[in-house]
Formats: structure tokens, C-alpha cells, sequence
């Protein structure tokens, strides 16, 4: 797959990509989030760009500059990623879910700086939403692929991903201790039903077009 060109094997499509960590606040200073980088998506928007597809980028909080040629949607929240998400899948052809979305968020924001008045704290979390899995099953969900970041289990984790949130491929991914966030390579497994593509450890502007190279090929052949 390494060689693959991916230029035109997009074309004609719109492509939604969530990219990044979102931020749940806690008070108007602090916020809960994760250590996603916003790297792998912004490679893959990047590369679903080249190969000729209209991009938005829907992104979390990231340290990185707005690819060329990709419209960029900036959000905070797991609510604002769903409310955007949700606008744009509309006319779109393929989701690609890479965004670290936060499981949960605070039952209640505080409206001023919380102050510490106790030795000990308990936060209160409730489910924040699951982007991916509400727009699999809205009534005509376009192509959906999932990331799955897992740090054991990965095989049996992100097949059970692939059936629960109803996805066309899921691309699963180890995560932990000096793997994947915030790395400038990584490697994936891609599981779609009835088949596995295993993408071996490359940069991440690689395993983008890999992926969607993929994605291109398994597009195409749906529904055969
Ligand atoms: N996802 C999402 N919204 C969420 C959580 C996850 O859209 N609130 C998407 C991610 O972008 C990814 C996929 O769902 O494409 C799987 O995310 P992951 O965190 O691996 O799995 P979860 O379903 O959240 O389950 P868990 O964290 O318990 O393993
Ligand atoms: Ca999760």
C-alpha cells in the first residue's frame, strides 16, 4: 500500500474528519481533556484532500495550522463537535471519526472559579455524547470510519466498536506509554466485516494515505 497514489480516488466526494481532544469545563479556568495531538486526523484530512475530496475538518483544541485547501471547523466541547458534526454529515459521503471525543463531561459547570475550600474534591460526570455513534444511527448515515484507541484487547475492542456504532471500517490503534498521541508515526490495524488491512509503523502522513486508499477501494465496493 506504501506507493499507492491516492490523487483522485476522492474526487467528487465530501469528506467530514473530527480531529484533536475536545475540552470539557469544569469552571471558567479548567477544563478535562486527554492527550490527543490532533496529528493522525489532520494527516488524514490532509490526505483525503489530495486524493481530491472536499474536506471539513471539524477539530478540537490542537496546536497545529489549518491545512491549505480544507475548510476548518473549530469547536471545544463534545456537544459543539456533535452539533457541528451533525450540520455538515448532512451532504456528506464518508465520516471519519479520529477525534479523541471526551466520554464524559461535568454534570455541572461551576460559573465561577471553583475555590479550594476542602482537602478533598469529588467531580460529578455525566456521558457526554457519542458523535460517531449518534450519527450511525441517524436514518442514512454516509460511509463511517471509526478509530478505535485502545490500550489492551485491541482486536476484539475494535471489532465490538465496529458492530456497536454500526461503522463501514474501523482503523484500531495502540495506545499507552510512548505509542500514537502526540507522535509523528503510528500503526494501524483496519477492520471492516469480512475483512483486515494491517498499515505497519510509518509516519502518519503515510498511514493517511494508506488509510484512505483504503477507504477509497472499500467506498467503492459497498453494498457489492
Ligand atoms: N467517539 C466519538 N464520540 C465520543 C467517543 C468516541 O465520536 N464521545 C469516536 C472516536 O472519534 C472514535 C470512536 O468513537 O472514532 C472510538 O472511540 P474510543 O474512545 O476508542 O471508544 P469509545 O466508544 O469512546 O469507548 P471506550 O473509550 O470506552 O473504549
Ligand atoms: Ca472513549
Amino acid at each position: 500500500y506504501a506507493a499507492l497514489p491516492v490523487e483522485g480516488v476522492l474526487s467528487g466526494l465530501k469528506v467530514v474528519i473530527t480531529a484533536g481532544p475536545t475540552r470539557e469545563a469544569i469552571d471558567p479556568v479548567r477544563f478535562i481533556s486527554n492527550r490527543s495531538s490532533g496529528k493522525m486526523g489532520y494527516a488524514v484530512a490532509e490526505a483525503a484532500r489530495e486524493a481530491g475530496a472536499t474536506v471539513v475538518l471539524v477539530t478540537g483544541p490542537v496546536q497545529i495550522p489549518t491545512p491549505a485547501g480544507i475548510e476548518r471547523v473549530p469547536v471545544e466541547t463534545a456537544d459543539q463537535m456533535l452539533a457541528a458534526v451533525q450540520k455538515q454529515v448532512a451532504d456528506a459521503d464518508i465520516f471519519i471519526a479520529a477525534a479523541a471525543v471526551s466520554d464524559y463531561k461535568c454534570s455541572e459547570v461551576a460559573c465561577q472559579k471553583i475555590k479550594k475550600t476542602s482537602d478533598n474534591m469529588t467531580l460529578a460526570l455525566s456521558r457526554a455524547p457519542d458523535v460517531l455513534a449518534t450519527i450511525g444511527r441517524s436514518e442514512s448515515p454516509p460511509f463511517l470510519v471509526g478509530f478505535a484507541a485502545e490500550t489492551e484487547n485491541v482486536e476484539a475492542n475494535a471489532l465490538t466498536k465496529l458492530n456497536s456504532k454500526n461503522l463501514d471500517m474501523i482503523a484500531a490503534n495502540k495506545v499507552g506509554e510512548g505509542l500514537a498521541f502526540d507522535k509523528d508515526d503510528n500503526a494501524l490495524t483496519l477492520y471492516w466485516r469480512g475483512g483486515k488491512q494491517e498499515l505497519t509503523l510509518n509516519s502518519k502522513s503515510a498511514l493517511a494515505r494508506q488509510l484512505v486508499s483504503v477507504i477509497a477501494e472499500r467506498y467503492r465496493s459497498r453494498g457489492k
